[in-house]
């Protein structure tokens, strides 16, 4: 199946900007995959935030998920990967049990803290959009505007 960008969101301008990169071709993997950055926003990351301090932190602590081997273990899937395995697994004692913004909240947050750039536009539970996010943290995790 094609990696489509998502260009007809009808109410917001997109300003995202893209980065195709080419990807050595694996196996069936599709030739080529969007890097979109900016694709979430710090409103979306903070809520995010507030959700992982109640929902998460009693089992993980922030380094737990900003390590470089997380990041490692991440770098060259997407954010519907990491999205799924949360929406799906997490919390450990009670999985499926928030909603699905409340997922996309925490993911966005995970972007940010592993140093990807917040931008303009929500990142939405499209699985396109997510589909086509594909996680490429910078080896070390702030982003500049964090500390
Ligand atoms: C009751 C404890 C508990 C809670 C609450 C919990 N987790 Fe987990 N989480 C775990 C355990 C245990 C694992 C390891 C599971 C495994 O590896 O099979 C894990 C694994 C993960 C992973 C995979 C880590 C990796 O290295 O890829 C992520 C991401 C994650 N949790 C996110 C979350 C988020 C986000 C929340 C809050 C919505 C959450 N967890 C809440 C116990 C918990």
């Amino acid at each position: 199946m094609p990696t489509r960008i998502p260009i007809r969101r009808r109410f917001r301008r997109i300003s995202l900007v893209i980065t195709l990169l080419a990807v050595p071709a694996v196996g069936a993997q599709p030739p080529v995959t969007a890097v979109v950055s900016g694709a979430f926003t710090d409103e979306q990351a903070a809520r995010g935030e507030k959700i992982f301090g109640g929902k998460c932190a009693e089992c993980h602590e922030k380094k737990d998920v900003t390590n470089p081997d997380f990041r490692k273990k991440w770098n060259g899937r997407t954010a519907r990967d990491l999205y799924e395995l949360i929406r799906t697994t997490m919390p450990d004692d009670n999985p499926g049990s928030m909603t699905p913004d409340e997922y996309l909240d925490i993911v966005t947050y995970l972007l940010k803290v592993n140093g990807l750039p917040s931008g303009t536009t929500l990142l939405v539970a499209d699985s396109t959009m997510l589909s086509a996010t594909k996680l490429d943290f910078p080896p070390s995790a702030a982003p500049p505007s964090q500390r």
